[in-house]
């Protein structure tokens, strides 16, 4: 690391692994991934290359959305483990130099969650009752949105103990939390504090465009929410200096830059409009819509990142698009009439690309190669497949394939136990898709992510520098350059299946370290990087 770097920076050269505990391996054989798990396949999460591991809820929760409905968030889900081994899973990250990044999911609670059962009982205008949104109607907010279309027909649902309603924007058994009540606050720096404390590096901020409610407004990015979030940062630069604020602010370019404040609300903030249009410019060979969008985007403050990714453990999301482009992905990438869910696509990349190696790839090199830190989606580094018959988005979080064994490798209890079945179709079906295997083979997938995070780790302009574009006259090449400091970069991607001419620069491959100059035709989805001479 060059001495000048600032250590509370680490967030913009790294390179994220996205872990469900539930999915990942089991320790103990009870037919879910807990913590034990995980900490035996670290060494393999470090063997990628990536520099940080980000692990969904693991707190005890009636899973109704996998963990994400939490009830208790002082504790882990015993299915998980317990706090010591979540303690020894911080402490054998740390020791692979692996950064840890956990989940603040602050915009709702389980209602199963004591505050909510105290809440229904507590007596009205109380700040017990105040922990949640009420109404004696479910006509109040008419401007909000319903974000799970495929579930819910109201932000409202009735209470029989409370006599009311509550608010929530996501599953009915998600209430929300009443952001104008300090109580409210005052929990949630408790419950910040308790886990940075135990060496946690990064918060995820879920769902967090939606805090407050206000009339007249569609109750996202409020100032209100803003606010927040500043006194949110404030406390953490305080208390917890070098931990960095993850927003999921899956919001249009010009509203999601508003939560980077001026470098005093949260570090990092997912791309989402960048996301679908990587698929869009995939399909139609062309770098229009890639270009266009961060192009649409605003500068950002010098301490924020943005966070790169193509798949996630929810649906591709289709909530950034216009009503055109949603209906040219839905037609591309949603054949299956299964795959549709909510405003978005509930699939794998490697189906999303017909499990074309090639064009896998593609989506890899630009996830890798955008300005910005790539989150890798666990399963995506040995293409894994879906299964289109789970519910909700659990096809996309089924167990990890580590071998050709009983059970994908991923547990040894009786497969009847397992939380849901590893993928077995011919095409995706663990005995052939699995890490083992790949491992074996150094022309396969899980080799070439290796190896194209190790490149990029050699260049710390990938997470740093200055992008400019350049206009090759095919437009079928994605081509830019990313300049830190002395050094620099050219990417150029051909985003189509066939051949296209660029003009590289003099310079040397990334790669294989042989000299590049002038007019070069890349094959059909190939891309180049070229460090300068
Ligand atoms: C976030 C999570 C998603 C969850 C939702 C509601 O968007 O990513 O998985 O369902 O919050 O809790």
């Amino acid at each position: 690391m060059h001495p000048m770097v600032n250590p509370h920076d680490w967030y913009k050269d790294a390179v994220f692994y996205e872990v469900p505990i539930r999915s990942f391996c089991d320790g103990n054989g009870d037919g879910f991934g807990d913590f034990d798990g995980l900490i035996s396949k670290l060494d393999y999460i470090a063997d990628l290359g990536v520099t940080a591991v980000w692990v969904l809820p693991f707190y005890p929760s009636p899973l109704r959305d996998d963990g994400y409905d939490i009830a208790d968030y002082h504790s882990v889900d015993s299915r998980y483990g317990d706090m010591k081994d979540f303690r020894r899973f911080v402490t054998e990250a740390h020791r692979r130099n692996l950064k840890v990044v956990t989940e603040l999911v602050i915009n709702h609670t389980s209602v199963d969650n004591a505050w909510f059962q105290r809440a229904r009982m507590a007596p009205k205008g109380s700040s017990e009752r105040d922990f949640y949104v009420w109404s004696d109607t479910a006509e109040r907010f008419p401007e909000a949105r319903i974000i799970f279309t495929f579930t819910e027909d109201s932000n409202w649902a009735w209470d029989e103990a409370a006599g009311a309603f509550y608010w929530h924007r996501f599953f009915s058994h998600q209430p929300d939390l009443n952001y104008d009540n300090p109580a409210v606050h005052a929990a949630v720096f408790e419950i910040l504090d308790y886990w940075l404390s135990m060496g946690v590096d990064g918060l995820r901020l879920d769902a967090v465009p939606y805090l407050y409610v206000r009339e007249g407004t569609n109750g996202e990015n409020l100032p209100e929410t803003h606010a927040f979030l500043k006194k949110l940062r404030a406390h953490v630069d305080e208390h917890f200096p070098g931990t960095m604020l993850l927003a999921e602010a899956n919001q249009w370019p010009e509203d999601a830059v508003v939560y980077f404040g001026e470098g005093d609300e949260s570090h990092m903030n997912y791309h989402f409009p960048l996301m679908p249009r990587l698929f869009m410019a995939a399909a139609l060979g062309d770098r229009n819509p890639i270009q266009e969008i961060l192009a649409r985007t605003p500068a950002i403050p010098d301490s924020a990142q943005w966070g790169i990714f193509v798949r996630n453990h929810d649906e591709l999301t289709l909530e950034m698009v216009t009503d055109e482009e949603r209906a040219f992905m839905l037609k591309t990438y949603a054949r299956d009439p299964r795959a549709p869910m909510n405003v978005g696509i509930r699939r794998r990349l490697a189906p999303l690309m017909d499990n074309d190696p090639r064009k896998i790839r593609l989506m890899l090199s630009l996830l890798f190669s955008l300005p910005g830190s790539p989150f890798l989606y666990y399963g995506d580094e040995i293409g894994m497949g879906d299964d289109l018959d789970l519910p909700d988005r659990d096809g996309v979080r089924t167990p990890m394939q580590w071998d050709a064994s009983e059970n994908a490798g991923f547990s040894t209890g009786p497969s009847s136990a397992l939380y849901a079945p590893p993928i077995s179709d011919s095409t995706y079906g663990y005995s052939s898709v699995n890490v083992a295997a790949q491992e074996a083979d150094p022309g396969s997938l899980l080799n070439w992510v290796r190896e194209i995070i190790a490149v990029r780790s050699r260049h710390d302009v990938f997470g740093r520098g200055i992008v400019e574009w350049l206009d090759a006259a095919d437009s079928a090449v994605l081509a830019f350059r990313l300049s830190h400091g002395e050094t620099s970069i050219l990417v150029a991607i051909n985003l189509a299946d066939r051949a296209a001419e660029c003009n590289l620069p003099a310079g040397f491959d990334a790669f294989t370290g042989a000299p590049v100059a002038g007019p070069t035709v890349l094959e059909g989805y190939e891309f180049r990087w070229v460090t300068a001479r």
